[in-house]
């Protein structure tokens, strides 16, 4: 699975998470919904190692090239594109269903984020789990006011919600305890928070593209711990639905 692919300081943290869930339902074939999984960098993976993966999406043109990359894969039997949007899961998945959600770099563009997550929790079976991952504020205040753009900076830092302004694509931002409060509202049980890229987006190209795997191993090293986890560019939050 992840270990055939080029792990980057993208996702080597979420991997790890994940590849722990998967070790502790080791021989089980599970049902996986992937929640805006776009063009399928988790989900085929996923499906590569055995499991069955639902992918919604709201963009024809992701979901397109998902198909291609499963067929690509050899796991197309294994991977289902469906369109439509993320706070309808209901009548899209079964209740109940699923065994693990992912809902990656998500939260930060929909409208509303609490019933995206209260439907994703529901489409939980009892012992399902959540991989959720969001983009984190203090990294987006920091990396504006390094780059020069103070204003900017002191937006974001000001604004109830993390955003930047009219120029600003994403909707919001999270820090650790908003995202984990957002996840426990809807009944899912936190048990794990990582960041995400806590020094990848900080480090000059020469040093990053030189040293890929110290830098990979800094940033694992790193990312459960404060306060590197909270200046990581994104977090990762995994949770349970109680059983
Ligand atoms: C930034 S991409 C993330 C893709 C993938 N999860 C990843 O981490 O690589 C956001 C994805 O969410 C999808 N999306 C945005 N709003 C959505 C919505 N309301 N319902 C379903 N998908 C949505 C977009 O089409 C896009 O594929």
């Amino acid at each position: 699975m992840e270990q055939t692919r080029t792990l980057s300081p993208r996702t080597a943290v979420i991997w790890a998470v994940l590849r722990a869930e998967l070790d502790r339902r080791a021989g089980e074939r599970l049902s996986v919904l992937d929640v805006g999984g776009g063009t399928g960098g988790f989900a085929v993976p996923l499906a590569e190692a055995g499991h069955r993966v639902t992918v919604v999406d709201a963009s024809p043109d992701a979901l397109a090239a998902l198909t291609r990359r499963a067929a690509e894969a050899g796991v197309a039997d294994r991977v289902r594109a469906t369109q439509g949007d993320a706070d309808a899961l209901t009548g899209l998945v079964e209740p109940a269903s699923v065994d693990l959600v992912l809902c990656h770099s998500v939260l930060e563009v929909v409208d509303e984020p609490e019933p995206v997550i209260a439907a994703l929790a529901g489409a939980l079976r009892p012992g399902g789990a959540a991989s959720v991952l969001v983009a984190a504020r203090a990294a987006a205040v920091l990396g504006r006011a390094i780059n020069g753009q103070l204003a900017a900076a002191a937006a974001l830092a000001a604004d109830p919600h993390g955003t930047a302004g009219g120029r600003d694509t994403l909707h919001r931002r999270y820090d650790a305890d908003g995202a984990g409060a957002l996840l426990t509202a809807a009944g899912l049980a936190v048990e794990e928070i990582h960041g995400v890229r806590v020094l990848a987006d900080l480090l000059p190209a020469a040093v990053a593209d030189g040293q890929p795997a110290a830098l990979l191993d800094l940033e694992c090293a790193l990312a459960a711990k404060l306060p590197y986890r909270d200046l990581a560019a994104q977090l990762h939050l995994f949770a349970r639905r109680p059983a």
